[in-house]
C-alpha cells in the first residue's frame, strides 16, 4: 500500500513505539489519528508532527470511547486504510502476588481494546473493498510474550498468547475482503513499558524506530501480499552497543 494520503488509527499514540509508529507514519504523509488517554502527551506530539496527526482522547478498555472514537475519523476522515493496534501495557510479578486489577487492566488494554478496535476498523474496511477492491491493513502489536511463556509474566503472557488467536482467526475471516491482518511479535523495546511493568529492561533493547521500520514495510508490501506474522528480537539482547 503507498501510505500518501492514506488514513490511520494508532492506538497508545502518546508514547513509547505508538508515537514512533504516528511519526513514521506522518513521514509517508499518511493522516493519523493517535487514541491515547494522556492528552497533554498527544497535544504535545501535534505540536512536534504538525497538523497530520489528530490527538483524540480514548481508553481503549471503555467501549462507548472507543465507539466514539471511530465515529470521529469515519465524520473527519471518512475513511480507514490502517489500523495498529499499538495500546498496551505489563504488570509483572508472581502469579501469586498478581491482583485481580493488575490481571484485569492487562486483558481489558491488551485484549478487549484490541477487540474493540478492530470490530469498529472492519465494517469500514470492507465497504471499501466494495468500492475499490483495497480493504485495509491491521496490524496488532503482541510481544514475544505472545509466543514464549516466561515466569512472573503469566498474565501478559496471557493476553499476548490472546492476541495472537485474535489476529490469526480475524486474518482468515477477512482476506477475502481485502483486509489484511498481521500480528507483530517484538521482544524487548527501548520504552517506559518496563517502568510500567515494574521490571528491568534487556540491555540492548530494540529501538522503537528500527519497530516502526518493520510495520512501514509490512504496510508498504503489495496489496496481494500478505505479511501475517513477523517476529522481532534484538541480536544481542544482553550486550550494551
Ligand atoms: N517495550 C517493549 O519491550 C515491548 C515489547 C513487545 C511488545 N510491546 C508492546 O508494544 C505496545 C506499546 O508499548 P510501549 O513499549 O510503547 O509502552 P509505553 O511506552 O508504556 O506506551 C504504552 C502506550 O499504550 C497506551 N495505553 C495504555 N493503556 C491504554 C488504554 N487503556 N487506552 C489507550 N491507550 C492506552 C499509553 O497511553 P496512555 O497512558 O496515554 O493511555 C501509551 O501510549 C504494547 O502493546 C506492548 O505490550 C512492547
Amino acid at each position: 500500500m503507498d501510505l500518501t494520503d492514506t488514513v490511520a488509527v494508532v492506538t497508545g499514540a502518546s508514547k513509547g513505539l505508538g508515537a514512533q509508529l504516528s511519526r513514521m507514519l506522518v513521514d509517508q504523509d499518511a493522516i493519523v489519528y493517535g487514541l491515547a488517554r494522556s492528552t497533554d502527551r498527544l497535544d504535545a506530539l501535534q505540536n512536534h508532527l504538525g497538523p497530520a496527526f489528530h490527538p483524540v482522547s480514548c481508553d481503549v478498555r471503555k467501549e462507548d470511547r472507543v465507539e466514539a472514537a471511530f465515529d470521529t475519523v469515519d465524520a473527519e476522515a471518512g475513511r480507514l486504510d490502517v489500523l495498529i493496534n499499538n495500546a498496551g501495557l505489563g504488570q509483572f510479578g508472581p502469579v501469586d502476588d498478581l491482583d485481580t486489577e493488575a490481571f484485569d487492566v492487562q486483558m481489558d488494554t491488551n485484549v478487549r481494546g484490541v477487540y474493540l478496535c478492530t470490530r469498529e476498523a472492519v465494517p469500514t474496511m470492507r465497504a471499501q473493498n466494495d468500492e475499490t477492491g483495497v480493504g485495509g491493513h491491521i496490524v496488532n502489536i503482541a510481544s514475544i510474550a505472545g509466543l514464549l511463556g516466561t515466569p512472573n509474566i503469566s498474565a501478559y503472557n496471557a493476553s499476548k498468547f490472546a492476541v495472537r488467536g485474535f489476529s490469526e482467526a480475524v486474518m482468515k475471516e477477512v482476506r477475502e475482503d481485502g483486509i489484511r491482518v498481521t500480528c507483530l511479535y517484538p521482544g524487548s523495546v527501548d520504552t517506559s513499558f518496563f517502568d510500567v511493568a515494574g521490571a528491568e529492561m534487556t540491555e540492548n533493547p530494540l529501538q522503537p524506530e528500527d519497530v516502526a521500520a518493520t510495520v512501514q514495510h509490512v504496510l508498504e508490501s503489495p496489496t496481494n501480499h500478505l505479511i501475517s506474522e513477523v517476529v522481532l528480537r534484538p541480536l544481542r539482547p544482553h550486550r550494551e552497543e
